[in-house]
């Protein structure tokens, strides 16, 4: 039994950082762990242009904990003004590494996001043109179509059309939860790839709705039925390189989540590792966990695989992490996998 596993330190290739106390809050626990991590753009007001993500990219780094290891990999966000030139110019300048396409309302703070794809194939054909990577939330906002439908329905209306028509454009699917999304992702070549979120290989629709609803599972988009959250884990521990951990740790305070209307986010930085280490040793796959966290987001995002490790251990007693994060803007509750987890990360 293998209870001593050392991978290169990993990368976060979708993560939710906020601002201001959150930000200063939930930094250091991705920084613990993680080398790089791709950063949302989708504050309020958004992370559009490359002046804001030098910004943003500034405040992050105010609030690094000194010492730490760790580079935030700026994104803008698209919206149908966007300005090619100005995605030229961050990209070329080394500060962004993708550009973020919501669909309007399909999730939290997407709103300025893309309703008419037609007006931003200009800046999609320059990103094709210098190789930016496209990171796409992949779900539909129609409303006749089923919350769960989603992520199917955009994938045959929007996805692939998009993709027929600017072969070239590089494109991740961002935290998949559907076989489609699986069986998608493998029709593409080198220029398609997918992320797959800690919380989406632990949970399905059941554990958000039976026994009571449960606000800190919910997530957008949200876990689905049980074979789907089995294809993940299959794909997630196949070794293939086109599939790579984004962690999609979207935190909200919980006043926000735990509210009439809560909020959509897995707060899943302080536990990831972990997590995915007992995922993978349970479907047998432990020697694919460095595959999936630290290679092959590494490789679609053009960047070397980092020189430093990180060693996880197993444990007789199970690992104890606090239940919430406190920020300074209130309390944000640690996703909870249901069960006990006896790896931890070395210290
Ligand atoms: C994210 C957030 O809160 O910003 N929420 C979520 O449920 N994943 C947005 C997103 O990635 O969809
Ligand atoms: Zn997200």
């Amino acid at each position: 039994m293998t209870d001593i596993l050392t991978i290169p330190r990993p990368d976060d290739m979708h993560l939710h950082l906020r601002d201001g106390a959150v930000l200063a809050g939930v930094l250091p626990e991705t920084a613990r762990h993680f080398g790089r991590a791709i950063i949302m753009p989708n504050l309020v007001p958004p992370i559009v242009t490359m002046a804001d993500a030098q910004a943003y990219r500034a405040r992050i780094m105010a609030v690094l904990p000194k010492g730490a290891d760790f580079t935030p990999l700026m994104t803008l966000y698209l919206t149908e003004g966007t300005d090619a030139g100005d995605v030229a110019a961050a990209h070329g300048a080394g500060l962004i590494h993708a550009v973020k396409l919501y669909p309007a309302g399909a999730t939290t703070n997407s709103h300025g996001g893309v309703r008419d794809f037609t007006r931003v194939l200009p800046v999609l054909e320059k990103m094709a043109e210098i190789g930016l990577p496209l990171c796409i939330h992949g779900e539909v906002t129609d409303p006749d179509v089923d919350i769960f439908d989603r992520e199917a329905v955009f994938i045959d209306t929007v996805l692939d059309p998009l993709r027929q028509r600017l072969p070239s454009l590089r494109v991740v699917m961002e935290h998949i939860t559907t076989s489609q999304g699986v069986n998608y992702a493998r029709t593409g070549g080198d220029n398609l790839a997918a992320t797959i979120t800690t919380h989406h290989l632990i949970i399905n629709r059941n554990h958000i709705l039976a026994g009571g609803i449960k606000p800190h599972y919910y997530c957008l988009p949200v876990a689905k039925r049980e074979s789907h959250r089995l294809a993940l884990r299959e794909a997630a521990t196949s070794g293939e390189a086109r599939f790579f951990l984004g962690t999609d740790s979207a935190p909200h305070i919980d006043a926000l989540k735990e509210q009439a209307c809560g909020c959509a986010g897995c707060f899943t930085a302080t536990n990831t590792m972990p997590l995915l280490a007992h995922v993978f040793e349970e479907m047998g796959a432990l020697d694919r966990l460095a595959g999936f966290t630290s290679r092959f987001g590494a490789g679609f995002y053009g960047l070397p695989v980092s020189g430093k490790t990180l060693t996880l251990t197993k444990s007789a007693a199970p690992a104890i992490w606090p239940e919430k994060l406190d920020t300074g803007a209130g309390p944000v509750t640690i996703f909870h996998p249901g069960f006990p987890v006896f790896w931890q990360v070395n210290s």
